[in-house]
């Protein structure tokens, strides 16, 4: 995780980093720092906390001119936030100074090595190790930045995103990746360094990703070479023209992120099945899977891989495929998954779900997934994403960034996006009639209106947050589609509220959680009239008895709950199989409303990053 930004060229460079690093803070926010070079002198400030502390040192700190300067906001692996560990890093001799999102691996016999040598530390950190062993190696092998930060880099083991200078050749800033995202923006005679385009996007749309193990030097004045680390080999860059703007990056008058991507789901629900969806003509185009389809025609089974709330969408999906593919699914956590010797063949098709298309994980599970003959297919939301360019094939999202750290509008478009898929699948293998698939097309044009519908909601349950804004526990539980739904609306309140919250099977709770119900606990029931609603009322009835109150999200027009919940929250009628689109959005609201009550930070919460590029 950790985000870095730097700069090189004709402005003040202080401000851009700044303003980049802002953007960047979604990727971890313990700490932050800035080197700015002013022609004769690096100036170096760095603190605990956010970006807006390290605005306030900065000014008792340092002078900010300068026309060269780099930035880090740091989510802590080595070492814990504090101002020495912050990023960036001097070497020793104050020359070289870095920043590194990621983490070496074998820093610790690396630097053993250099304290033999004489070596002083002075954080806990691995980078301050790497930063080191360039110097090192640029002093005894006498060779240019560069070359040292190249060699430096084949004796490591991790993964890294870095930039780094000198002083003493203060025209250029070397950068080199593997397995952290990194990349250029390329303005008029002047670069731009970041883990995403966000920082940069005002200056330029024209971008370099760096691919894994590669390296360049971006200097003043200059082309751009890229180089492979391992062999040296030079790399013609490609010149990415970016379709991202500003106003998708701003909060857009909203109080938070996370409520405006919540408010633009039926927007964003909208552009996932744009142009692949002509419901008039019966017809569903994913050149991903059209052009695999025997693929996933064959398969004998599928496997879905994520992390986090994108593993709850591969539950929802896991519902859908099944029901109308009939192929069977397994879905598994990336992390438990590469690690476990899993039985893979060449007739699976892998499906790995990432909003960021970066996470450590699930990038791992693609990899063993292909060297075991899978193929594996991506559903990410970030363009240009590492996962994006190591699948065999795959279907952006398409919901914009997603900035608050709390997943939402990237939960509703990765179930839309397999919904597509799978009954496109359905269609082709006639597991489905024509008239069922007709219908699920024309009930999916409606969603973004029902979407939009569900949000009108917002006041009524604002109003039930008020309530229960001071419960310790919550229970979430739904059945079939919506079991996963309580999962992430369980997840959501955990995550930004920090009251503890478990989602589960309405079925399973008088298995264990019934014995937590008593007059203080709080239980949402997610009961559409389609999904086992009688048995879901007699669950009703089972914690109403034992005196728990309950929040029940119900198809409009249900009476029957009305009159046993203590709070009802209505959903358009639709087809059971697409409630997870409209259950999950009072969830949404309650777990942000919520946690603005308690004064929580909702779009950073603590501990947490959006981008999770660690293992
Ligand atoms: C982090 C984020 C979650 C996200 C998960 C998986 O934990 O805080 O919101 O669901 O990573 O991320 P991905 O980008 O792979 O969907």
């Amino acid at each position: 995780m950790c985000g870095i930004v730097g700069y090189i060229g004709h402005r003040e460079a202080y401000p851009v980093v700044l303003k980049g690093l802002k953007r960047l803070e979604y990727r971890g926010y313990d700490s932050a720092g800035v080197a700015i070079y002013d022609g004769k002198n690096i100036k170096l400030s760095k603190t605990k906390g956010k970006v807006a502390d390290l605005e306030t040192r900065v000014k008792d700190e340092i002078t900010v001119d300068g026309s060269l300067a780099i930035g880090h906001t740091r989510w802590a692996t080595h070492g814990e936030p504090n101002d020495v560990n912050s990023h960036p890093h001097y070497s020793n001799s104050g020359d070289l100074v870095i920043i590194h999102n990621g983490i070496i691996e074998n820093y610790e016999p690396l630097k053993q090595e250099l304290i033999n040598r004489g070596y002083k530390f002075q954080s806990d950190t691995d980078t301050e190790v790497l930063v080191n062993l360039i110097e090192d190696v640029k002093k005894n092998e006498n060779v240019k930045l560069g070359k040292a930060v190249q060699i430096a880099l084949n004796q490591v083991v991790g993964a890294y995103a870095i930039a780094v200078f000198d002083k003493n050749k203060p025209d250029e800033i070397v950068v080199a990746r593997l397995g952290s995202p990194l990349v250029i923006g390329i303005g008029d005679e002047e670069f731009f360094i970041a883990s995403d385009a966000t920082p940069f996007i005002e200056y330029t749309n024209n971008a370099i990703y760096l691919e894994d193990e590669e390296m360049a030097i971006v200097r003043r004045g200059k082309k751009v070479k890229v180089r492979k680390i391992k062999d040296d080999s030079l790399v013609d860059p490609y010149v990415q023209e970016l379709q991202l703007n500003l106003e998708q990056i701003e909060k857009g008058g909203y109080d938070h992120f996370m409520l405006k991507e919540i408010y633009e789901q039926p927007r964003a629900i909208l552009d996932t099945f744009r142009g692949r969806m002509l419901s008039n003509d019966g017809i569903i185009r994913m050149a991903g899977v059209d052009d695999n389809i025997e693929k996933f025609l064959n398969a004998q089974r599928i496997l879905i891989v994520a992390c986090g709330t994108s593993w709850h969408a591969g539950l929802v999906a896991e519902y859908v495929f099944e029901n109308l593919t009939r192929t069977p699914v397994e879905v598994e956590y990336a992390s438990e998954f590469r690690y476990r010797n899993p039985v893979i063949t060449e007739k699976d098709v892998v499906i790995a779900i990432s909003q960021s298309g970066e996470t450590a994980d699930t990038l791992a599970a693609i990899k063993l997934a292909k060297s075991k003959g899978a193929f594996v297919f991506g559903v990410c939301n970030v363009v240009g994403s590492s996962i994006s360019r190591e699948t065999n094939a795959g279907a952006y999202t398409h919901a914009g960034p997603e900035i608050g750290v709390a997943s939402t509008k990237a939960f509703t478009t990765q179930i839309t996006v397999l919904t597509l898929i799978a009954l496109k699948l359905a269609q082709k293998k006639g597991t489905i009639s024509t008239s069922e698939f007709h219908g699920y097309l024309s009930e999916m044009d409606a969603i973004p209106a029902k979407v939009e519908k569900t949000l009108e909601s917002d006041e009524h349950v604002k109003a039930i947050s008020s309530i229960y804004k001071d419960a310790t526990n919550f229970l979430y539980l739904g059945r079939g589609y919506n079991f996963p739904v309580a999962l992430e609306g369980a997840l959501k309140l955990k995550e930004i509220s920090y009251i503890h919250a478990e989602g589960y099977p309405a079925a399973e709770m008088k298995h264990g959680p019934i014995a937590l119900i008593d007059e203080q606990m709080p239980v949402v029931v997610i009961a559409t009239r389609k999904g086992h609603y009688e048995k879901v009322v007699s669950n009703i009835q089972e914690i109403k008895s034992r005196k728990g109150k309950i929040i029940a999200v119900v198809m409009q027009g249900d009476t029957t709950i009305r009159k046993i919940a203590d709070y009802v929250i209505e959903i358009p009628e639709t087809l059971e199989l697409l409630t997870p689109l409209l259950t999950t959005i009072p969830l949404q609201l309650l777990s942000y409303y919520i946690a603005v009550m308690r004064n929580c930070n909702v779009d950073q919460p603590r501990n947490l990053a959006k981008s999770v590029t660690v293992e």
